[in-house]
């Protein structure tokens, strides 16, 4: 059942008592194979949609065959090998990121259906109301100020279209972070792998830690935008020392400034740190960036450190 937190949320849902069913876009991809994982071990009653993001009738099916209470979305367009993808596709990335997104949370307002969304927190950079290393986080209220990728620019445009309908959470994630050192798309594996990278204090999402918590939300019927990350930011150079010392003592990296980072990537990235308080009000055990990466990355990490530490320097070396 949704238990709506706003009184005027209850209006916009079916709040009929019924166990939850969940809907999941995104069965191939990684965040929504996560969520899929997740509901699988939790026990939950879930499907994964088959519809394209952009196909109305698709969609209506899908629900039709479900009869979800919820829907769970980690379909997008995230480009490869990475976000410059979309630099060269604007109009792909339209469909499906913009018109897509809008498809899905209009049917579900529709249906009466709660949405999650996973998003992304790549909209905002630091700038002189928001220093890096002044301590002062974005707030879910305020606007994005980071357009300088097409990518972040229609997830800007489009979090700010999805929070007009009442039945949406919008999870502004950033930088997301796996137990495994291994896989490419783990941000940890990503700045490890690159011969040089930029030292700045970021917001990360560890998945481990928070996804738990994002299938909690949409049982407590949340909607608005919610910063979706642990508290704090926590600089490349500072995971780095943390893979040294958990793994490699060895380890050794270059830095090199934004300015030279703009040479190798076609769209600037953004470097941000976003307020943390919304979601340690619902969930005040989530842990600080540095302590969720300890305990749910490096410590585990750790008990297999000599099969990784010649993994990551072949990796290093096939680079
Ligand atoms: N990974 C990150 O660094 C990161 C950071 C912040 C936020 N996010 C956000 O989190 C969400 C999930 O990210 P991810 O890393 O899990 O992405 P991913 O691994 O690239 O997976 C994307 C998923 O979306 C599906 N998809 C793409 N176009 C679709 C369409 N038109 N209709 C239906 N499904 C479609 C893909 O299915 P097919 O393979 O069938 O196309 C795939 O299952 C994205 O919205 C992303 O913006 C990701």
């Amino acid at each position: 059942m949704i238990s709506a937190k706003s009184g005027s949320t209850m209006a916009f849902l079916d709040t009929t008592p019924r166990e939850p069913v969940f809907l999941v876009f995104g069965r191939s991809g990684w965040i929504g194979g996560l969520v899929g994982e997740l509901l699988t071990q939790q026990g939950a009653r879930f499907e994964f949609a088959n519809a394209r993001l952009e196909d109305r009738a698709g969609i209506l099916a899908d629900i039709e065959r479900i009869n979800p209470t919820h829907v769970l979305n980690a379909a997008g367009l995230t480009g490869r090998p990475n976000v410059d993808w979309c630099e060269s596709h604007k109009l792909e990335t339209i469909r499906v990121n913009v018109l897509g997104m809008l498809n899905l949370a209009d049917i579900c307002f529709e249906k009466k259906i709660h949405l999650t969304t996973y998003a992304t927190g790549c909209i905002f950079h630091y700038d002189k109301d928001f220093p890096e290393g002044s301590g002062k986080g974005f707030k879910e209220s305020d606007k994005p100020n980071f357009t300088g990728s097409y990518y972040s620019y229609t997830k800007a445009m489009v979090e700010s279209l999805l929070s007009e309908y009442p039945n949406v959470l919008v999870l502004r994630v950033r930088m997301p972070i796996v137990g495994d050192l291994l896989y490419p798309r783990n941000f940890i594996t990503k700045i490890i792998k690159y011969e040089k990278v930029v030292n700045i204090p970021n917001s990360m999402t560890v998945l481990p830690e928070l996804l738990p918590y994002s299938i909690e939300m949409a049982r407590r019927g949340l909607t608005g935008i919610m910063n979706y990350t642990n508290p704090g930011a926590i600089s490349h150079n500072e995971i780095l020392e943390l893979y040294k010392s958990y793994i490699d003592p060895d380890f050794s990296w270059k830095n090199f400034s934004l300015e030279e980072q703009a040479k190798v990537i076609i769209a600037p990235r953004s470097n941000n740190l976003l307020d943390t308080a919304r979601i340690e009000g619902e969930f005040p055990e989530i842990l600080g960036i540095r302590e969720s990466l300890i305990k749910h990355v490096f410590e585990p990490a750790a008990q297999q450190k000599d099969t990784l530490r010649e993994a990551v320097r072949q990796m290093r070396g096939r680079v």
